[in-house]
């Protein structure tokens, strides 16, 4: 078992399940690569206790994550750090040779994603990944498998998107997350965007222009202390794209949205053709819709309940269901096979790269241009 010895540089709610998933890495079988969590880095350090009491093998609790990144004994590092840190943290991490899986967006708009994007070009010995995990459910792992399969043929239309809904109360109080000078311009799209194009992008479903409609549908939030804030990012983004393949083009549409009435964290891809379709969503996590179309025949969409059969075989029963932990810890066993054997992994998907993250700020930079001129801009 090769040990891969990890710095967490942001302790919140991120660097909390990375830590979990670490502590669950007996649940995978058949994997010779292990993470050991050594470092723990945040400004905030009262977040220390909680893994001070769970994590025995953390030997260094640091307010300055350039003791991580001097700690020669230290192989990679996990960022999760507000928006407006990622160039500055990332940059210099890839810089200290440490390969990173950085949380999404990968700098807080364009000029900071390309500082990062520099970076990994002056250091490609360093593997550098990025954050999502929604791929890694069993239900979009059979969509990718249509998809290279080419059970589809000519594709008809593409739909894509990551839909919340705690900010349907207006009585929530506004974290940095809403905050333009944290989160960015991009506002939903920065925060949930990666996730929703993480598989069509993977697919080389670039769109080749946007219509971008972005809604501001709460413009002032509870500030904790009995006043009120100006609360500035978009929270739900409709992004009408076209993408031109193999000769086809067709629609993607992508959303990104903070107030979907009744949905809690719903990733979820369709994708029509004139062969074949598939759609599934985490809300209906062991569901997958499939339909072949044979021309004449009847059309009928057919839905299987899946079994837990994840990339990386685990200890968990197949009888079982598929959860946001259990996708958490498939990326992470992704990112640790990929650093132990290149190219040569065990299964061949493996986590988001940063050329998908750069595309990902040409789509949102472009539908950010879009929804500003109420026109359709070339990405
Ligand atoms: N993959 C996912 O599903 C997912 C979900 C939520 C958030 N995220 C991403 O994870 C990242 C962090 O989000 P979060 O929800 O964990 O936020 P969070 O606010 O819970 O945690 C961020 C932490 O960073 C710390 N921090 C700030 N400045 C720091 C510095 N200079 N050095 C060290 N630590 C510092 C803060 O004190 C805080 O504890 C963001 O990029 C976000 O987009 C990803």
């Amino acid at each position: 078992m090769r040990e891969i010895r990890f710095g967490i540089v942001g302790a919140g709610m991120m660097g909390r399940e990375f830590a979990t998933a670490a502590a669950r890495w007996p649940a995978l079988l058949d994997l010779d690569v292990a993470p050991r969590v050594v470092a723990l880095c945040d400004t905030n350090r009262d977040l220390f206790d909680w893994y001070r009491q769970n994590f025995a093998s953390i030997e260094t609790f640091t307010d300055d994550y350039h003791d991580v990144l001097a700690n020669p004994d230290i192989d990679a590092v996990y960022c999760a750090v507000p928006h407006n840190l990622h160039a500055g943290l990332y940059t210099e991490i890839i810089g200290a040779g440490k390969h990173l899986l950085g949380e999404k967006p990968f700098g807080i708009d364009l000029a900071a994603n390309a500082r990062i994007m520099q970076a990994i070009d002056q250091h490609p010995d360093v593997l550098v990944r990025v954050s999502s995990e929604f791929p890694f459910y069993p239900g979009a792992q059979r969509v990718i498998q249509a998809v290279r399969d080419d059970l589809i043929g000519q594709i008809i239309e593409v739909r894509c998107g990551l839909l919340h809904s705690s900010d349907l109360d207006p009585n929530k109080p506004i974290n940095w997350k809403r905050m333009v000078r944290f989160n960015g311009e991009y506002g939903c799209m920065g925060d949930l965007g990666m996730h929703a194009v993480h598989l069509p992008f993977r697919f080389g479903w670039y769109p080749s222009n946007v219509r971008a409609l972005l809604s501001n549908l709460v413009a002032e939030r509870p500030d904790g202390e009995g006043g009120l804030v100006p609360c500035e990012t978009w929270d739900n983004a409709l992004l009408l794209t076209q993408v031109e393949k193999d000769g086809f083009t067709f629609p993607m549409t992508i959303e990104t949205k903070r107030i979907a009435p009744g949905e809690t964290n719903t990733w979820y891809i369709e994708v029509t053709g004139m062969r074949g379709s598939t759609r599934f969503s985490t809300k209906q996590p062991k569901t997958l819709w499939t339909m072949e179309y044979v021309p004449g025949h009847e059309q009928s969409w057919r839905s299987t309940d899946l079994q837990y059969t994840s990339a990386y075989p685990t200890i968990t029963g197949n009888v079982f269901e598929f959860g946001f932990a259990d996708a958490i810890l498939q990326m992470w066993a992704a990112f640790l096979d990929e650093i132990a054997h290149g190219k040569d992994m065990t299964q061949p998907f493996h986590c988001a790269t940063p050329q998908e993250a750069h595309w990902s700020h040409r789509l949102f930079s472009a539908a950010l241009q879009s929804h500003a001129a109420s026109s359709v801009v070339a990405v």
